[in-house]
């Protein structure tokens, strides 16, 4: 496979980005959609997906990211290693999930190391806005989650700050940390944040 140059960063908020997704042909990709669909939002190169895929052949996922290129190659690995219960779609979260995604629809949610923008002027283009939120509380059905990660303290902050102010969310832990990774699969951020020393703030919400 060729390995393609790809921009680091994208501004959502371009014009070129404001399209939604629609129409997805779910049975052309899904062997059995009866499957419950887990969501990662920012999924980069789909190495999370694609390793939480060969834990739980008993989920579907929805890998969506904003870099077009990158999703090309995730679907190429997928499709070589035969993978019946993933896709990837090149899509602005922020436009496209009420297009996307029917309500009640989601188990889960993974939203792990968004851009941090760390310039206040550029905190508008953060994937987690509170509009993000609300289109999350339709489409996550009672009983499922959103699982969040950062390495920026302050981007934990606000992003479990935001759910938490959601009245369908509920975080169980009240406000702590958690030490571990429940899902005992890494992100390719978290591999690089953990290898370096540093700490990562994780939240995981319920949908009530
Ligand atoms: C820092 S990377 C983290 C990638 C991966 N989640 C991980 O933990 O290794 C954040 C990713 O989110 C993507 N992204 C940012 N805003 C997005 C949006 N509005 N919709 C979809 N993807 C977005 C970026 O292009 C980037 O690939």
């Amino acid at each position: 496979m060729t390995t393609v140059r790809v921009r680091q960063h994208v501004n959502p908020l371009s014009q070129k980005y404001q399209t939604p997704l629609a129409g997805l042909n779910w049975p052309h990709y899904y062997a059995n959609l009866q499957q419950p669909l887990h969501l990662d939002i920012g999924c980069a190169r789909g190495k999370f997906l694609l390793d939480l895929a060969q834990v739980h052949p008993e989920w579907n996922f929805l890998g969506i990211e904003i870099r077009e290129p990158l999703v090309e190659q995730a679907n190429l690995l997928r499709d070589r290693l035969g993978l019946t219960n993933l896709h990837y779609v090149f899509a602005n979260a922020n436009a496209s999930l009420r297009s996307l995604c029917e309500p009640g629809s989601l188990a889960g949610v993974f939203i792990q190391f968004p851009d941090p923008w760390f310039k206040r002027r550029q905190h508008k283009r953060r994937l987690v806005q509170p509009e993000l939120v609300a289109d999350l509380a339709v489409c996550i059905r009672s009983g499922g989650f959103v699982f969040l990660q950062s390495d920026v303290l302050k981007m934990a902050q606000q992003m479990r700050d935001r759910f938490a102010k959601q009245p369908e969310f509920v975080d169980p832990a009240i406000g702590q940390w958690l030490e571990t990774n429940p899902l005992n699969v890494p992100t390719e951020r978290e591999i690089f944040t953990l290898e370096q020393g540093q700490p990562v703030y994780r939240s995981w919400l319920i949908r009530n």
